[in-house]
């Protein structure tokens, strides 16, 4: 069954135990803040809202929200009063009129799109509350979920709980889903009658059942409710992440030599047949096609890499390279916004950045773009076939015409026309004979070593 779904991810925590000076959603796993990736999740799922809780002075947190999704409505919660108090922060975006409220913590980054998808499912197929639950090795700390049969009766906080209720070790996730009808009626009679004197989110099931709502468990392994709380919990979520990362580039017919050397992105695409050497890294936005190989120590970031293209070792690809079919990036070459089409070579030392390369065209060793003057960015266009001898300097804006010879060791600050030959350093002179002149001149001859 479909219907529409709202998502309300709670961030307001301040994260103190990660000893740092920013907000803890705003820490990264694989390249991503842990709200981009609550809200990522959410974006995959296709929700049709989503809203943000923050904390009070926590506008970088709302600024990260917007970036990643902006139709995100922020809220702020000024005074922390519990998780039914932090939902209840989105009221005016409940109000709007959802079938399912999803609650999500900023600070899961292990839960699986899936997971938020089935409890979405379980309220549109008719349940009141699904709540995701999971067997804890260790339960102390959490919430109990106390069931009978399928159903869902009660959720009891730690602190709240009898010692027969804490031998319980069905435990309570934090995700929930409530009906999206009914969902500001549910939390508008949650009480702060318990230990912590809080407004407990998981107060909503007892309120469901007593107005005959049907309560349910959505369960799921221990580790999808893994939360981070501090650098250490922040280090083994990136751990799973990347393990799982890396199964997927493997069972989609990519080869890691040295998986566990392999730092993927979640948005990183990989064709089949690529083959991976040891200690790369990805940041996001890279794409790789069929039959390219990344040779060892490369660092690749916004980035496409065309079908049998070589990579590396030791290069790096930023934001905007785009290499087609064929293209030979090799050791310490960097390359930024640059497009470089079928087959040309870049194989040595070179930084090539705002640039075009034609097909076929061959960049020597130690060829620099030099696009900056210290304001603005200029443009390099190297045509198809040009040959660029070794350590020449282009200084952009500059065109190299098809065919084109640089002689190396040019400052190239002129236009070359296509087929033309460009020298641009000083004549080279020979003086015969000079060498021994030299050595034979009588101060240099009192120093000669015996
Ligand atoms: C909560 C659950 C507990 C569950 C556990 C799983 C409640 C009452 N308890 O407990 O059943 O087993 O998570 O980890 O929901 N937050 C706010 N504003 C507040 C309070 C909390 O935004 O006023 C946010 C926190 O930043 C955090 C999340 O809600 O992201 C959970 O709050 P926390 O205090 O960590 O709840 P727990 O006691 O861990
Ligand atoms: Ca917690």
């Amino acid at each position: 069954m479909s219907g529409t779904t709202l998502a309300i991810v709670l961030a307001a925590g301040e994260g103190t135990r990660m000893n740092s000076a920013k907000p803890k959603v705003l820490h990264k796993v694989a390249g991503q803040t842990l709200l981009a990736r609550a809200l990522g999740s959410v974006v995959k799922a296709r929700f049709a809202k989503a809203a943000v809780v923050v904390g009070p002075n926590h506008q970088a947190v709302a600024d990260e929200a917007r970036r990643v999704m902006p139709g995100v409505d922020c809220y702020v919660q000024t005074e922390r009063r519990g998780t039914a108090h932090a939902v209840l922060q989105a009221r005016s975006s409940i109000a709007e009129g959802y079938d399912a409220v999803v609650v999500l913590f900023g600070d899961t980054p292990l839960v699986r799109t899936e997971t938020v998808q089935r409890l979405a499912a379980a309220v549109h197929g008719g349940a009141g509350v699904a709540v995701m639950g999971f067997h804890a090795k260790d339960p102390t700390g959490y919430g109990r979920l106390l069931t009978d049969g399928g159903e869902l009766l009660a959720i009891r906080e730690h602190k709240d709980a009898t010692d027969a209720e804490r031998q319980v070790t069905l435990c309570n996730g934090g995700m929930m889903a409530l009906s999206g009808r009914r969902a500001l009626e549910l939390l508008d009679a949650i009480d702060d009658n318990n230990a912590q004197k809080e407004f407990y989110l998981t107060s909503a099931v007892e309120v469901a059942r007593a107005e005959g709502m049907l309560a349910v468990v959505v369960e799921v392994p221990e580790l999808e409710a893994f939360g981070v709380n501090d650098r250490l919990q922040q280090a083994m979520a990136e751990a799973v992440i990347q393990k799982r990362l890396r199964q997927e580039a493997l069972r989609s017919g990519v080869t890691l030599i040295a998986p566990e050397t392999v730092f993927l992105a979640p948005d990183t695409k990989i064709g089949r047949d690529v083959v991976i050497e040891p200690n790369v890294v990805f940041g996001p936005g890279v794409v790789i096609d069929d039959g390219a190989v990344i040779h060892a120590f490369s660092h690749i970031e916004g980035a496409h890499i065309g079908k049998g293209a070589s990579v590396g070792p030791f290069a790096r690809l930023r934001p905007g390279a785009d290499l087609a079919v064929d293209v030979k990036v090799g050791n310490f070459v960097e390359v930024k916004n640059a497009k470089v089409a079928e087959g040309a070579k870049i194989s040595h030392l070179s930084y090539i950045g705002d640039a075009t390369v034609g097909a076929e065209a061959n960049i020597g060793a130690g060829t620099i773009t030099c696009n900056y003057d210290g304001f603005r960015k200029f443009v390099t266009e190297i045509g198809a076939g040009a040959f660029v001898g070794s350590n020449s300097a282009l200084v952009a804006p500059v065109k190299i015409g098809d065919g084109a010879y640089v002689g190396s060791g040019s400052v190239v600050t002129k236009d070359v026309p296509a087929n033309a030959l460009a020298v641009a350093r000083g004549h080279q002179m020979v003086k015969a004979g000079w060498a021994d002149s030299f050595r034979a001149r009588p101060e240099n001859v009192a120093k000669k070593k015996t």
